[in-house]
């Protein structure tokens, strides 16, 4: 049964900041845009930059190595170098705790997407990243 695990303090990520968080054996760039809490992976697509140390405005990052661009709130790639979304986790925020929601084999659950129950996975479908549930 997939569950929520803490990853951070909502008091550790300011507004318009990102924090490097480790869940389900992944790394995760968790941004605070605006007290809304989102969680991406944090290698970007292009050759695996940081994206937690990328400058962030308003839901755009822009990956600190070449300067590829993604939505923090979908993982999509906004701007090049970087060809493929990095993919999205689910956030909820518990009292003080920002969580995300891991699956029960232990990986970070991706993000859920309705287009008729095909469970695809990005290592077969590059252009997705991350196990992708589809409804
Ligand atoms: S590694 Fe991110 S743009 Fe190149």
């Amino acid at each position: 049964m997939p569950e929520f695990v803490k990853v951070a303090r909502t008091d550790e990520v300011a507004p318009g900041q990102a924090k490097l968080v480790e869940a389900g054996g992944k790394e995760i760039a968790l941004f605070n845009v605006s007290g809304a809490f989102h969680a991406i992976d944090n290698n970007c697509t292009h050759v695996g930059g940081p994206l937690c140390e990328g400058e962030l405005a308003g839901t755009e990052v822009t990956c600190p190595w070449h300067g590829a661009t993604f939505d923090v709130t979908s993982g999509a790639v906004l701007g090049p170098p970087a060809g493929a979304p990095v993919s999205r986790y689910n956030v909820r925020i518990e009292g003080a705790d920002v969580e995300v929601l891991v699956a029960a084999d232990g990986r970070v659950k991706c993000l859920e997407i309705d287009v008729s129950g095909w469970p695809l996975c990005a290592s077969a479908a590059p252009f997705l990243s991350g196990c992708v549930n589809r409804r």
